[in-house]
């Protein structure tokens, strides 16, 4: 799985020359890879005119519920413009709006199986360097303890300070984690669910065969990279010939 987080970016102009790029990049040969793009919601319907049946359109972030919840994105919107996917507790959710992992339980808890949640969780630098990582990603994620998870449930392993910082974890690290998160919800879900995992934070065409070559890494959350259509096709080449040769 492969997703574009183009964040706060993009113009109209910008979506039609990203399809061409992307497009004459993109190799066919693997079309079962789940590449998913997450523009701002207002650019959902001219992307979903310009790609083609095997790219999914998702959101940033998601509001269960519709009605009196004046600037959110309901589920039911989401699904009436074809998305079938939202990212979840983004660190620029929890940082910049202050989101909880109370209010990040509650979007998962209440989309009940209709759109794939793509929870991200991830520690600050200093939580990395005091060697809590494990403690703080366990705790992200004991919000789905008891829960049904939607069987196509992902987790992005996103380290705050990897975020468009041009650092990253070492490969085998980040393998580490994505197998511990693996195991955490398996046990704490009620379908003992093994979700897969994706790596994000400063992802590029020149790092992505380092993560991808990793067993327990299973697609990667983009955000800068994905900005340019030529360079996300590029990484989405890459791991189709990584992982489905
Ligand atoms: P980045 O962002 O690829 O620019 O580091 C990733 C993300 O925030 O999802």
């Amino acid at each position: 799985m492969l997703i574009a987080n183009w964040k706060s970016n993009g113009s109209k102009a910008m979506a039609k020359n990203w399809f061409n790029k992307f497009f004459e990049k993109y190799n066919f040969k693997n079309e079962e890879t789940f590449i998913g793009i997450a523009p701002p919601f207002v650019y959902i319907e001219q992307i979903n005119i310009l790609k083609k049946s095997n790219i999914n359109t998702g959101l940033q972030d998601i509001e269960p519920f519709s009605g009196a919840r004046t600037g959110a994105i309901s589920a039911d919107m989401a699904l009436d413009l074809e998305c079938c996917f939202s990212i979840i507790g983004h660190s620029e959710r929890r940082e910049l709006y202050k989101e909880s992992n109370n209010q990040i339980k509650e979007k998962i808890i209440n989309l009940d199986n209709k759109i794939i949640p793509i929870l991200c969780v991830g520690e600050t630098e200093k939580e990395n360097i005091a060697g809590k990582t494990k403690q703080v990603i366990q705790n992200q994620l004991e919000i789905i303890k008891d829960y049904e998870l939607h069987d196509l449930f992902t987790v992005a392993y996103e380290p705050v300070w990897a975020i468009g910082s041009g650092k990253t974890p070492h490969a085998e690290e980040i393998n580490e984690i994505h197998k511990f998160i693996k195991d955490v919800v398996q046990s704490i879900s009620t379908n003992d669910l093994v979700p897969d995992v994706l790596y994000g934070g400063s992802v590029t065409h020149k790092n992505a065969s380092s993560f991808f070559n990793q067993d327990f890494v299973d697609g990667a959350l983009i955000g800068g990279a994905s900005l340019d259509g030529s360079i996300f096709a590029e990484i989405v080449n890459i791991y189709n010939g990584t992982k489905n040769k």
